[in-house]
């Protein structure tokens, strides 16, 4: 039996969520719609205009998150709450909602964790050309001033932006839609840059708190050890996880990335200051997201894709390079996900010993279907999937690793990116189905519980 080191004395335990897929009242009190409010929606699943109804449960869902002990709170700013249009006028009750969040949370003593974009992109800048549009830097810098200004005063800790990597690798499943390989490294490179200048404004105008970029990070394995699928798992791993990691850390990009665009006819226009302007920043820490591992095996041109069918997180592919499939040894969620807990501790130690940097954990979870019985959810694989998961965190950090803080995905039930409300993540229980709203009660689930243990016992009683 392995003598495990204990967690950090302050270690952020929490849970995570994200504006548009929590809040709901996607028309109220000004705010503008988002990209995730006009897009198509998945055939059978809901649409994202009342979600949980959180923006109307703010002070009874905040009180239950203090209930579970959480020292942390992920939220995300909706931008089209603060400034509608993405560009134009601020929205004053838009600022009064986040304020009384932040300060609902502080109430309890949780330390609110801030992501500025989550995936939801006001229309109003969509309909000029979104991320492709250069335009869009400015008027991401400028909000998130507005943020600094109105927030920066009780926020500590800033995420800049959700899953980057996740949008320029499954664009249609979060709301960017489809586009050429060549654009959707254009848009990448413009948020890049954004995201640059975001974290030197903070660090100018707020020397005292810290900000971080929130990938999605996981180990890539090789379907076999042929050297030819090793080597479409290292370039996989560039393309998915390093690339924004050296970005955010070392401010350069990476060599293999750059030279994988290049072969692809798709390097981003740039303009002469931007590679000055992303060396010049850097993260105070790493945030990322982690569900589970990727394998990948090489695809030579000219081959018809056969892996990573039932794994939609797996399905990445790119003729003569890389080819997503599913790992034999890993077990599915209900959802079609792998588990893979052991994959969660080899990522830390891959994140760590290349950066050195402090880390959170900003996402982590199960999303499966709960079932209410008599006012009780008895969700036994949640537990489990998070148990295993804190487990391996522990043995990463006995290996030295320096982590500060976890959050699961998600705190109470909310609207999957495609899957609709039926994929529930939360310790809290949301009395809706998809295409019916019923009285949105919330109910503690088993998990509510077993996680307030957790915390209480700073990740001893899993
Ligand atoms: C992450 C996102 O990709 O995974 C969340 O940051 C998302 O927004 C979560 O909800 C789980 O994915 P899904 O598709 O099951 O909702």
């Amino acid at each position: 039996h392995k003598e495990m080191k204990p967690f950090k004395k302050d270690f952020l335990w929490g849970s995570a969520t994200s504006a548009y897929q929590v809040e709901g009242a996607w028309n109220e009190d000004g705010k503008g719609p988002s990209v995730q409010d006009v897009k198509e929606i998945v055939p059978d699943t809901s649409d994202f205009k009342v979600a949980t109804d959180h923006y109307h449960h703010m002070q009874e869902d905040i009180a239950l998150l203090a209930e579970m002990g959480f020292k942390t709170y992920r939220f995300s700013i909706s931008w089209s709450r603060v400034i509608p249009d993405g560009d134009g006028e601020v929205n004053p009750k838009g600022i009064q909602f986040y304020s009384d969040l932040i300060d609902e949370c502080l109430k309890y003593g949780i330390e609110p964790l801030v992501t500025v974009y989550h995936f939801d992109l006001p229309q109003g800048l969509a309909e000029k050309g979104g991320w492709e549009n250069r335009a869009t830097i400015d008027a991401f810098v400028r909000y998130c001033d507005v943020l600094f200004d109105n927030f920066g005063d009780r926020i500590k800790l800033w995420l800049t932006i959700n899953e980057q990597n996740m949008m320029i690798l499954h664009g249609a499943a979060v709301g960017t839609g489809e586009s050429s390989i060549k654009s959707l490294y254009q848009q990448n490179h413009h948020m890049l840059v954004a995201q640059a200048l975001v974290m030197n404004l903070c660090h100018k105008k707020l020397p005292h708190v810290k900000i971080g970029p929130a990938p999605n990070i996981s180990a890539v394995y090789p379907k076999t050890n042929n050297p030819a699928d090793v080597e479409a798992a290292d370039l996989y791993t560039a393309i998915r996880n390093w690339l924004y990691l050296d970005i955010a850390v070392y401010g350069v990009y990476n060599h293999q990335v750059w030279a994988y665009l290049e072969e692809n006819d798709a390097l981003p226009d740039m303009e002469p200051d931007d590679l000055a302007i992303l060396k010049s920043a850097e993260c105070d820490f790493i945030a990322f997201n982690y569900y589970n591992s990727s394998t990948v095996e090489a695809l030579p041109s000219g081959t018809e894709r056969k892996a990573g069918k039932k794994d939609q997180q797996l399905s990445d592919s790119q003729e003569g390079f890389f080819a997503g499939s599913d790992n034999e040894y890993l077990p599915y969620t209900e959802f079609g996900w792998q588990i893979d807990p052991t994959g969660f501790r080899t990522t830390i130690n891959q994140i760590y010993s290349r950066y050195r940097k402090p880390l959170i954990i900003t996402e982590n979870g199960l999303g499966g279907f709960d079932k209410l019985e008599d006012g009780k959810i008895h969700d036994t694989y949640r537990i489990d999937y998070l148990r295993n998961h804190i487990k391996q965190m522990n043995l990463a950090v006995t290996d030295g690793a320096d982590v500060f803080g976890y959050c699961t995905w998600s705190a109470i039930d909310l609207i999957s990116t495609h899957q609709g409300f039926r994929k529930r993540y939360g310790f809290v229980y949301v009395n809706r189905e998809d295409f019916d709203l019923k009285d949105l009660k919330r109910y503690r689930k088993d998990s509510f519980y077993w996680y307030k243990g957790v915390i209480a016992s700073n990740g001893k009683n899993l």
